[in-house]
């Protein structure tokens, strides 16, 4: 196999380009992007020239996604005859009413590796899902652990894009449009539609989180008051520049996922074969630790939302089909604020996931790997060691170091797959770490003091 790949713009590090949702063009060969034109009589190489549509072709500018390959062959020689594939762990919402597990908070210890190889598609374990696939609501959260680099077997999803979040191991995803590289601590988007194959990169086995994102795509959120820069700035997220594969007469296949299903073809071809594209449709990745964050600096703390990444908006303003936030590294200085999450009740649903260190409002049970689900209106909040710690505590500032989680918050309930509900992982005492909390209260004094 032969790699191509285009250089570089100054200045933008190895193999990448910098800015969210911009118009990127690249070309791994001289001139093979055609120029003042999309679709010239014989494209420059003999290339075949496609559009990849990830918006209505009406949608308004700022939604409107669409990239230009120039390329060996078109898609069309790329999927041959299909056959039905069976990875019944990879499920697909609805999964409404497999779980009859009890309405409480959940949590589980990492999910373990399978026995036998898996890639990055056969080692994807579903969690739980929310709205339905067959009308491009809601999303699928799943966890994969990785045994086997992916050669010459390629993917593509019609039903979501997939942000993944890697918490073990380094993944390398060759792509359509050149090859992106990510570690723990950096997350990388697969647009909905765009061909790939995953390779562990410097690693034996990989684990980490993936939602998949059935609505809109993930774009950065409104700032509002908090002006033009700050949280995820849009120069950090990198796109790859182009790169093709030249693997003519190696046995390939390519599985396909539409509406749930599974479909496989064989090919004698690699479908990572373009050689020049532009658009801004592309996939990306993102180092969480350029996140800028934004927060409390005299007393209390802001909701979470402050701390957003990136969104899947809906319709309704501010209610997100998913919302990917995280609580990174930060400094602590409000002054007589109980510092960690209050207790709530939300509307919303949260699937939380740690990727490094130590969350504060569970300091203990909430494992790297692991992972929590706290649904529509489950109560919850700081466990016992927690409440006690931060409300007796000696406030001054105070840097919360080592430190990384993660939620995929949605606005729809999560139904868990059975898989999920049985995990042997699963915490069945997790409620335990609330009972401990005593009645503090006394009519007969305003001030709480410790005797
Ligand atoms: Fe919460």
């Amino acid at each position: 196999m032969t790699e191509h790949t285009a250089e570089a713009g100054k200045g933008t590090g190895a193999g990448y380009m910098s800015g969210f949702g911009n118009e990127f063009a690249t070309e791994a060969l001289p001139g093979a992007l055609p120029e003042g034109q999309n679709s010239p009589q014989r494209a420059p190489y003999g290339l075949y020239a496609e559009q990849l549509s990830g918006s209505p072709f009406t949608a308004p500018k700022a939604t409107n996604l669409r990239t230009w390959f120039y390329r060996i062959r078109p898609s069309v020689l790329h999927t041959g005859a299909m056959a039905d594939v069976d990875l019944p762990l990879f499920r697909s919402a609805p999964t409404v009413g497999e779980s009859s597990l009890p309405l409480n908070p959940l949590r589980w210890d990492p999910t373990p590796l399978s026995d036998g190889a898996a890639t990055f598609v056969t080692g994807m374990r579903t969690i739980t899902t929310g709205g339905d696939v067959g009308t491009h609501v809601g999303y699928a959260i799943h966890t994969y652990g990785i045994t086997r680099s992916m050669e010459d077997d390629y993917f593509y999803n019609a039903d979501g894009e997939f942000l993944v979040v890697p918490e073990q191991g380094g993944l390398r995803f060759h792509t359509e449009m050149g090859i992106v590289a990510i570690r723990p601590g950096e997350i990388a988007i697969m647009p909905r539609g765009v061909k790939f194959r995953v390779v562990l990169d410097g690693c034996e086995t990989a684990r980490g989180y993936v939602c998949e994102n059935y609505g809109a795509p993930l774009t950065l959120p409104e700032r509002g008051p908090i002006g033009a820069n700050g949280l995820a700035n849009p120069r950090d997220f990198l796109a790859p520049v182009a790169a093709w594969e030249d693997k003519d007469g190696t046995d390939c296949t390519v599985t396909v996922k539409w509406c749930g299903r599974f479909q496989q073809c064989h090919l004698k071809h690699s479908p990572l074969d373009t050689v020049a594209w532009h658009g801004n449709y592309t996939p990306c990745k993102y180092d969480l630790d350029r996140f800028a964050p934004v927060g409390a600096i005299l007393v209390d703390h802001p909701d979470p939302s402050i701390f957003t990444v990136l969104t899947s908006p809906t319709s309704e303003p501010g209610t997100a089909n998913v919302d990917f936030v995280i609580f990174p590294p930060r400094w602590l200085v409000a002054e007589n604020t109980f510092r960690p999450p209050w207790y709530h009740m939300n509307v919303m649903s949260e699937f939380m996931g740690l990727i490094h260190g130590v969350y504060d409002a569970k300091p203990e049970g909430f494992v790297p790997g692991g992972m929590s689900l706290h649904n529509c209106l489950i109560p919850h909040g700081p466990d016992h060691d927690a409440f006690n710690g931060a409300s007796w505590k000696e406030l001054g500032p105070e840097k919360l170091g080592n430190t990384m989680a993660f939620m995929f918050e949605t606005r729809l309930p999560q139904h868990l797959t059975r898989y999920a509900s049985d995990l042997p992982t699963r915490q069945e005492r997790y409620f335990d770490c609330w009972r401990g909390l005593e009645r503090n209260f006394d009519p007969d004094r305003r001030d709480w003091t410790k005797d």
